[in-house]
């Protein structure tokens, strides 16, 4: 049960309710705890096997919203150590489910290593819910699932084209399953809900995206290349667009993180329209990869050296939200704008160059 604050806008819960989130020591998920923490009175139990994170985010998580919370270390695709460790915590009132691969070209090289984990783990974590009466589920659900839309910007009903990679194509599956497992079961609700591009760090740049690997995504790419441990290379810009440059709906991550309290609120107060509510967690701007570097040059007081290459397989020309849906039905607005990306993405890069986290 929820209780307005009498003068902020934040959430309070009179019950010791539990929220499990998985895959809470990536990007996202710690994002999302430090949310939990800070305007929810909710219980936090975050589930991860690190298989591409560390439990150092947790540290940082500590260190910005001064709490602690749980923490458990399984793989979710192991059925048995799910239901082990997730039965003994009581009073589950929700699952905010993180957890996947999210790497495009490592699923192109690796196509099943990303049908086993993105799929099982949801099989498993769904069956855990049905098993233990845990009606509130948050899906983590991706633009590609648009694959080349043929309309922008993509509302929710924009048909579904064919993934691009079977990354985009576990993210199908993903949402086909929960569509199903919700006509299965009346009593369960959930939320998918389709992030764009998730960039910036939290605004103290005390915690962001650790890339364990070599990183793919541009911001992680532009912000290495100013300390001088990668070398970006633009993908194209001859491209039909307003200066040529690829187009993209870029989304701060604690806006993203916050959404996550408004598909909870949604769900747990039965203040949804469907059982099954799918939202775009965009900013509805569309934005140049020109006008990402010259925000971070901006931002950063950097001059960033890059060339131009060629076009790079795959890559649609322009994708960005629609998010009417989400502003209207989640109460969420984005706070965020690309210099707030930029500037929070470098202050993240700049503890990681001090070892301070
Ligand atoms: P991330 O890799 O930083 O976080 C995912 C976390 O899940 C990691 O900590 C990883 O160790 C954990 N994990 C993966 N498989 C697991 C398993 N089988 N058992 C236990 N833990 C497991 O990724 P992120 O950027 O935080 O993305 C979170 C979710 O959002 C993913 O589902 C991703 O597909 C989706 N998403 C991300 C983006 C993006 O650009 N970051 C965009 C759209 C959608
Ligand atoms: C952004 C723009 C590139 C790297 C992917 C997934 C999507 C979602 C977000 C998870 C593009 C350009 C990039 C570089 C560049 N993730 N670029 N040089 O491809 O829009 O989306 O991440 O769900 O599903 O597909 O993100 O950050 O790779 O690229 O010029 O070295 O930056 O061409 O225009 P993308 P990205």
């Amino acid at each position: 049960m929820l209780l307005p604050h009498p003068t902020k806008n934040i959430y309070l819960y009179c019950t010791m309710q539990t929220i499990v989130v998985t895959g809470g020591a990536g990007y996202i998920g710690s994002h999302t705890i430090i949310e939990l923490l800070t305007q929810t009175k909710l219980t936090v139990v975050s589930v991860d096997n690190y298989s591409n994170s560390n439990a150092s985010a947790y540290e940082r998580v500590k260190k910005i919203t001064g709490k602690d919370f749980q923490k458990l270390e399984f793989d979710l695709c192991d059925k048995t150590a799910l239901n082990q460790q997730l039965s003994a915590i009581k009073n589950i009132a929700g699952i905010i489910h993180f957890a996947a691969f999210k790497s495009v070209p490592d699923s192109v090289a690796d196509p099943l290593k990303y049908y086993h984990n993105n799929i099982a783990s949801l099989v498993n974590i769904l069956d855990f819910a049905k098993n233990n009466h845990v009606t509130n589920f948050i899906f983590s659900s991706s633009c590609s699932v648009y694959g080349n839309a043929n309309e922008l910007p993509v509302t929710e009903n924009t048909p579904l084209q064919k993934a691009e990679s079977p990354y985009g194509h576990t993210k199908q599956i993903g949402e086909d399953l929960i569509e199903f497992f919700c006509k299965a079961n009346p009593e369960f609700k959930a939320v998918v809900l389709r992030y764009f591009n998730p960039v910036g760090a939290h605004v103290t740049g005390l915690n962001g995206e650790l890339p364990i690997s070599r990183p793919n995504n541009l911001a992680p790419i532009i912000t290495q290349t100013a300390v001088g441990k990668n070398s970006l290379t633009v993908f194209g810009n001859d491209f039909n667009t307003r200066d040529g440059y690829c187009v993209r709906d870029y989304i701060h991550v604690s806006d993203i993180a916050d959404a996550h309290l408004k598909a909870f609120d949604l769900i747990e107060q039965n203040r949804n329209k469907q059982q099954l509510s799918l939202y775009n967690l965009g900013t509805g701007n569309g934005v140049s990869v020109l006008e990402v570097i010259h925000a971070f040059e901006k931002m950063s007081e950097t001059k960033l050296n890059y060339k131009v290459g060629p076009r790079r397989e795959g890559d649609v020309i322009a994708v960005y939200a629609n998010n009417d849906k989400a502003k209207t039905e989640l109460n969420w607005l984005p706070k965020y704008n690309l210099d707030d990306m930029m500037l929070s993405a470098w202050k993240w890069q700049l503890t990681l160059e001090k070892g301070d986290y």
